[in-house]
């Protein structure tokens, strides 16, 4: 383990006058793939944000640079790094909140399911970590194929038995922030005004915005529709193919995931009236895993929101996805039960 000198230099006094002036005392939050491309530009916006007091950094590479890096920053919370296998279970023992970033990202001409034979793997032993050093944690996976990660992770911690589907979660806040960001463009308005509910999937065609849903209410004619669902769905291969091979949407991604991580921890800390989209165990549709608005609570997700009134074009894209994602939870569920 490394400690951070700041971490060092926190001592059982400074801690005490912190809880005497009333502060909260933080919650402990580690990054899996902390030396990545999100995994860096994340840690750094959760070493900035007042919620969290530890933050951990694991990887199987760097993470004494990037620690060392991280604690010369003046916030409050204590950073360490820990690096490979052997280091995981130090680094998830006590957790709060668990991000997953760790896997390779596509390269131009890649879909997310290409992903699956390298990051299956990895989803897969680094939740066996969490089953067994932080069962409670809240999870957050980055890891694509979301799709199929999600259902992944759900059946290595039913096999730990330790499975509780409203603490599993598979990020989608990126398509969303893409969402009110192109919509914002459209409407012309302040992107930080703007909601529209994406839901479905995390790949292609199972990425549905619901424009009708959008707020404020905005009428789009049908070559506004097509344009912004079009470029909400493939907003990730717009940036797989501008960084030409060097990587996938990382500071947007981490952004992304800062304010997700920061909605899980705000309810944690008993906040209410919480409601973001993600990618959870659902039973709003017939497929068993579907990113939908998800109220978050103490315990995680505790009320998922029917879709609501779809108009026609959303009806049928809803249809359209169905192979697809069915396609991909099964693989996902399959590969945990397929021998080793
Ligand atoms: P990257 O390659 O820059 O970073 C991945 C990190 O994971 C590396 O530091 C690597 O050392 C680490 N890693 C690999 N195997 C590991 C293991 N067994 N344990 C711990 N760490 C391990 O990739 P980047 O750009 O950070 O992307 C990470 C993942 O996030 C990719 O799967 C990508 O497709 C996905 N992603 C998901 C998005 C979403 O909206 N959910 C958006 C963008 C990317």
């Amino acid at each position: 383990m490394l400690s951070s000198p700041q971490g060092l230099q926190m001592g059982g006094v400074e801690r005490e006058l912190t809880r005497a002036r009333g502060a909260a005392p933080g919650f402990k939050v580690a990054v899996l793939g902390a030396a990545g491309g999100i995994g860096q530009p994340l840690s750094l916006l959760l070493k900035m944000n007042p919620l969290v007091s530890t933050l951990h950094l694991y990887d199987v590479f760097n993470t004494p640079g990037v620690t060392a890096d991280l604690s010369h920053t003046n916030t409050s919370a204590v950073v360490r790094g820990y690096l490979g296998k052997d280091q995981l279970g130090p680094a998830l023992d006590g957790m709060d909140l668990v991000i997953i970033p760790a896997g390779v990202p596509r390269k131009p001409g890649m879909t997310r399911d290409d992903l699956f034979n390298i990051n299956a793997g990895i989803v897969r032993t680094l939740i066996e970590g969490v089953a067994k050093h932080c069962p409670q944690a809240i999870i957050n996976i980055i890891s694509n194929p979301v799709n199929s990660t999600v259902p992944i992770a759900a059946e290595v911690l039913k096999i730990a038995g330790v499975y509780d589907p409203r603490r599993l979660f598979g990020v989608t806040t990126l398509d969303v922030m893409r969402a009110n960001t192109f919509v914002a463009e459209v409407i012309g308005v302040d992107p930080k005004e703007v909601n529209v509910p994406v839901v479905g999937g995390h790949a292609g065609i199972t990425i549905l915005p619901l424009l009708s849903q959008t707020s404020p209410l905005f009428s789009f004619n049908s070559k506004e529709v097509e344009y912004l669902t079009n470029r909400i769905q493939n907003g990730g291969t717009e940036v797989v193919e501008a960084k030409a091979g060097t990587g996938s949407a990382t500071l947007s991604m981490a952004y992304a995931a800062a304010k997700f991580g920061e909605a899980c921890l705000r309810a944690l800390q008993g906040e209410t009236g919480i409601v973001e989209c993600a990618y959870v165990a659902s039973e709003v549709t017939e497929f068993p895993f579907f990113a939908s608005k998800v109220q978050l609570g103490r315990t995680g997700a505790e009320e998922i929101f029917p879709l609501g009134p779809l108009n026609s074009f959303e009806r049928e894209a809803l249809e359209k996805m169905k192979g697809e994602l069915q396609g991909s939870i099964e693989k996902g569920v399959n590969f945990v039960h397929k021998p080793k």
